[in-house]
């Protein structure tokens, strides 16, 4: 194990160094990336850069690596190809690929594993850790940067990236660690503003009162999903809540007027007894992008990546890496479509699952979420994370929801509280075991992890999954 920023981008200038080779070799580069904003992002990055090597690119989106996919991989027969934000978790099935080169640039935990045409760039060897200081769009970045100066016009896509992966879910809700090599890079040229202000959701895009409703971490109690009282708050506190015809936005607050709805939420939310550090919670960096339109989604890397993420689930994975490409105009009102439609979506499964007493069950060590024939897979893991966090299920218990796939396949998402982590529990582990034993594929991270597996396995995971809970937390 080597562990500093020079070796690590040593190795970013080695897999620079190759792309460029096979780029001037094969002037074709087939991209494979992970189905999430990071993943989108990721890819995008990889892809302009080839672009202006002046190679041609495939960029595919793929949710996992199975067999079914290397079997497709091999009748194409690629000599060189390359693995963005996925693929370190699945170095066994890419080993068994007969391209010449295979270059993999991902931030997930790798297995320990290696062969002779992987190269391999993961912050992991060098004593960096891939869920918290840098996304799979940001390793990527860092590759792209060791090619070209003018690649430094895509570290907006890694800071998306890292938003889009929640890598800013420290008290500062900051990024940190390798992910600001990006942040400084974009500053610097004159593309990222960075600045500590309120987070309230849709921060370029929606009306004042809409932002504060829907704005759900902290829970405001009386003003949290209640757009008509956020009307009667915003507008007692005399802060105009339009300009001429256009609603404004939490950016177009003078900083009196900020400090003036910070002050008031506060004194309310201490009256209700709120701890200091949830009312804080309110506060965080901000991540404009300068060069983007104003009152668009794309100026506020959060919105961003909620859109990156919404194209990514809803199947609309080109509108998505249009974007990140440059586009804008249609492709821009269309991915706020299908945001529009991606939330509508969630809600109403949400509701659905919630009204069907057969779909959740409350199992000893677990709640468990039967989704099969209802939840897209695409959905599930969204869904594990809304219904973990709803408050409506023990959190002394892990959440394990389930569907099945397009392709036959059982997906899980499992989510956990903070609580239970710090009492050891690491659903990651207990998702990658579980999975193996009944002949599936899964991992992730202590408090998010996932699996596929074979449908006549479920059972048993379910068995094992509770099994393990049981063990880590006695
Ligand atoms: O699939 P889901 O989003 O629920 O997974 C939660 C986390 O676990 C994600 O970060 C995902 O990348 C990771 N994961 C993994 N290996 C799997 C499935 C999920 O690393 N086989
Ligand atoms: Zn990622």
């Amino acid at each position: 194990m080597c562990s500093s920023i020079q070796d690590l981008t040593r190795q970013c200038g080695e897999a620079a160094r190759i792309l460029r080779e096979w780029v001037e070799k094969e002037a074709f580069i087939p991209i494979f990336s992970h189905n999430d904003a990071d993943g989108l992002a990721a890819g995008s990055i990889v892809a302009k850069a080839v672009h202006r090597l002046g190679g041609k690119f495939l960029l595919r989106i793929i949710p996992r690596i199975d067999d079914r996919f290397l079997d497709r991989h091999e009748k194409a027969g690629f000599k060189f190809c390359v693995f963005t934000e996925i693929g370190s978790g699945y170095l066994d099935m890419l080993g068994k690929l007969s391209s010449e080169a295979v270059l993999v640039i991902d931030h997930h935990k790798p297995l320990p594993l290696d062969f002779p045409s992987l190269i391999h760039v993961n912050p992991h060897p060098y004593g960096f850790d891939g869920a918290r200081d840098i996304s799979g769009a940001g390793m990527c970045y860092l590759v792209v940067r060791e090619l070209s100066r003018e690649n430094v016009d895509l570290a907006p896509l890694a800071v998306v990236g890292a938003l889009g992966d929640l890598q800013d879910k420290n008290e500062a809700r900051t990024l940190q660690g390798l992910n600001l090599e990006a942040v400084k890079d974009a500053e610097a040229n004159g593309l990222l503003e960075v600045s500590t202000d309120l987070l309230f959701y849709g921060r370029e895009t929606r009306p004042l009162p809409q932002a504060l409703a829907t704005t759900l971490n902290p829970f405001i109690p009386g003003l949290s999903g209640e757009e008509d009282r956020c009307l009667g708050f915003l507008s007692q506190l005399d802060i105009p809540l339009k300009a001429g015809e256009r609603w404004r936005t939490i950016s177009d607050l003078t900083p009196d007027e900020k400090q003036k709805i910070f002050s008031e939420i506060t004194i309310y939310l201490s009256s209700k007894g709120f701890a200091q550090n949830t009312i804080l919670s309110l506060l965080g960096g901000v991540y404009t992008f300068k060069k983007e339109d104003k009152w668009t989604p794309l100026r506020d890397g959060r919105e961003y990546a909620a859109l990156l993420n919404a194209c990514a689930k809803m199947e609309k994975t080109g509108l998505g890496v249009a974007l990140c490409l440059g586009e804008r105009g249609k492709a821009l009102e269309e991915a706020q479509a299908v945001l529009n439609d991606y939330r509508r979506t969630l809600g109403r499964t949400v509701t659905s699952l919630m009204e069907d007493k057969d779909r959740v069950k409350t199992l000893l060590k677990l709640t468990l979420i039967r989704g099969h024939g209802l939840v897209d897979e695409n959905l599930i893991s969204p869904i594990a994370t809304i219904l973990s966090g709803s408050g409506s299920f023990p959190p002394s218990k892990p959440l394990l929801a389930l569907t099945n796939t397009r392709t036959g396949e059982v997906k899980a998402s499992i989510r956990a509280s903070q609580t239970l982590v710090d009492r050891s529990l690491n659903l990651g582990v207990i998702m990658q075991a579980a999975a193996e034993k009944v002949g599936g594929k899964g991992g992730g991270h202590n408090v998010a992890a996932g699996a596929t597996i074979p449908p006549e396995g479920e059972e048993s995971f379910v068995q094992l999954v509770e099994q393990m809970v049981g063990e880590s937390l006695t």
